[in-house]
């Protein structure tokens, strides 16, 4: 499973990227929201730090806006993918972009393995069910999960599932363990995940013990 990171601000992105394991980015408007500065340079400067695709939201509501749009946002770098929500408006914008324009897309908000299979089928390159979103309404986001990964495999659908509203490490190693080829994490997660405090007291141990070596030298 790849790790993309969910977020629109750089530092975080140049931090994570410095650790070698991001292969991807995803931005919202909630989170480009959160970020100071004008959306296209925001998202030209991400583009630029990350060798790999960067998911860019559009905010058009008709499939003729949608496709409009996906192309300006298309035209910010090499590697955007645009992301479209799902519904039937979504679903026209998705076929059209990804079979006659080689826009990928990333379709957005998918809660069900129905949605799941209409973007598919409509040629999106990525689907991104939210996890966290569906826990939160006492629903089984893991479930949805291991569900869509067995459908596309069973029914050969070349779609990537991107695990996405992940709101702690062990919606990660869940989201591995159910087959998603992607999850996109946001920075705190991704931290959590690479710490764990008998680490930290193995660390501090050995250089306790390591001192006690170096005083015998003495
Ligand atoms: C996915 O691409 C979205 O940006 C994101 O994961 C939404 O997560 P949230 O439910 O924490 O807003």
């Amino acid at each position: 499973m790849k790790f993309f990171l969910d977020t629109a601000n750089i530092q975080e992105i140049k931090e994570a990227v410095s650790w070698g394991i991001i292969s991807g980015v995803t931005t919202n408007p909630t989170l480009v929201a959160k970020e100071d500065g004008g959306f296209e340079e925001m998202m030209q400067a991400i583009c630029r730090d990350v060798d790999g695709p960067v998911s860019v939201e559009a905010v058009s509501m008709g499939a003729e806006e949608m496709i409009r749009e996906a192309r300006m946002l298309a035209g910010i770098a090499p590697n955007v993918v645009v992301k479209i929500p799902m519904n039937i408006e979504g679903l026209k914008a998705v076929s059209w972009l990804e079979r006659n324009e080689e826009i990928r897309c990333n379709v957005t908000l998918v809660f069900s393995v129905n949605q799941a299979l209409l973007a598919a089928r409509a040629g999106a390159s990525y689907i991104s069910p939210f996890v966290g979103r569906i826990d939160d309404i006492g629903w089984d986001g893991i479930g949805l999960i291991r569900e869509m990964v067995t459908v596309f495999e069973r029914q050969k659908l070349a779609s990537q599932v991107i695990a996405a509203s992940i709101r702690h490490p062990l919606h990660v190693q869940e989201s591995a363990a159910a087959g998603s080829h992607i999850a996109t994490l946001p920075f705190t997660v991704l931290k959590q995940m690479a710490s764990h405090p008998l680490t930290d007291q193995g660390i501090e141990r050995f250089l306790a013990d390591w001192a006690k070596v170096k005083d015998k030298e003495k």
